[in-house]
């Protein structure tokens, strides 16, 4: 009798991010891509380390999936310091922040992920310990309350965010290194996941690490996760080797097209050809006819339509460009 596996989508959910990990590059040597970035890091953090400072804060902004988090990673290992990981969301409170900080060695990374969604109250504290490294704490309440300075540990902040507009002023200030990440070339694409697949011992060649790279639309997450799915398909239909013919029929079945567009990458595209006859439309108004949210589509969609020069933004909204009306046929 065959045993039965519950897998539950945390599980699952798991099983990704460990397979995510074990794909991450671990130091900027092993990073592929991004090379201003790169470069410019390789010096602060070579300086950092002979002035036996540590890095000043840093910020990260660009589209989801392109290694904010792996940067950060590799950043606090070149630095041979620790790393902690929260997100703006998940630090609630000052007092979770005051936690968080008090509980930092000496030149540790604390990474915060959407820092555009902390809270003011938070952030307030955050700019003192930005700044001189020091934590206000106010003790009891009303005429008796009074307030004590506490001295941090020197530490570095790295933020990551999908959205440098809504980070306040006063917080980007205060980051001395400011990093915009960009979508990959498919060139770069098509090396990682000739890594991935090393990593992972499946053999693929050449031209279907290229088809691969085409369809990802700029992104190493995506790349990868069209990795392994074209994997399960070699799997199931050939000896387990990824060809380019077996990269082409999976990556057909999954409904991405040659340029990488996915089913909301097409209705969006259609809505703004068919509903609004091609004139500009705004973004909220093109998301709540698509039915995805404003956010995803801003930080998820538009930066890569806009890179293949399918729609572009103008003043009086979002407008699709005529690639896009030859592509889907019009
Ligand atoms: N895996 C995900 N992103 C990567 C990158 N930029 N370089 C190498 N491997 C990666």
């Amino acid at each position: 009798m065959g045993e039965e596996r519950i897998i539950s989508p945390e599980l699952e959910n798991m099983q990704e991010e460990r397979l995510e990990n074990s794909l991450r590059p671990k130091n900027l040597d092993e990073y592929i891509g991004q090379d201003k970035v790169k470069e410019n890091m390789k010096i602060y953090i070579k300086s950092a380390k002979k002035r036996k400072e540590p890095l000043d804060h840093c910020l990260f902004y660009g589209p989801p999936g392109l290694g904010k988090t792996t940067l950060a990673s590799i950043i606090a290992h070149e630095m041979k310091s620790n790393i902690k990981i929260t997100s703006g969301p998940a630090i609630e409170k000052p007092g979770d922040l005051a936690g968080l900080l008090t509980n930092l060695s000496e030149f540790d990374v604390l990474f915060i992920d959407e820092i555009h969604r902390l809270s003011k109250s938070v952030e307030e504290i955050l700019y003192p310990a930005l700044e001189d490294f020091t934590l206000d704490i106010v003790i009891g309440k009303g005429p008796s309350s009074r307030s004590i300075r506490l001295d941090l540990p020197k530490f570095t902040l790295i933020g990551a965010t999908t959205k440098a507009g809504s980070l306040t002023t006063p917080l980007r200030d205060r980051f001395g290194i400011i990093h915009r990440l960009e979508l990959y070339s498919v060139e770069d694409l098509a090396k990682i996941v000739k890594r991935s697949s090393k990593i992972l011992e499946v053999e693929i060649e050449e031209e279907a690490s290229k088809e691969i790279a085409r369809r990802s639309r700029g992104t190493p997450r995506v790349a990868n996760r069209l990795l392994k799915r074209v994997r399960d398909y070699a799997v199931v239909l050939g000896d387990g080797s990824i060809t380019l013919k077996i990269a082409k029929h999976a990556l057909n079945k999954l409904e991405i097209d040659e340029l990488g567009l996915d089913e909301i990458d097409r209705k969006i595209l259609e809505t703004m050809i068919v509903q609004y006859g091609g004139k500009p439309v705004g973004i909220e108004a093109l998301a709540a006819t698509v039915g995805e949210e404003l956010d995803t589509i801003e930080d998820v969609y538009e930066p890569y339509l806009i890179q293949i020069g399918f729609i572009a933004r103008t003043l009086r909204g979002r407008v699709v460009l005529p690639p896009a009306y030859k592509h889907l046929g019009y």
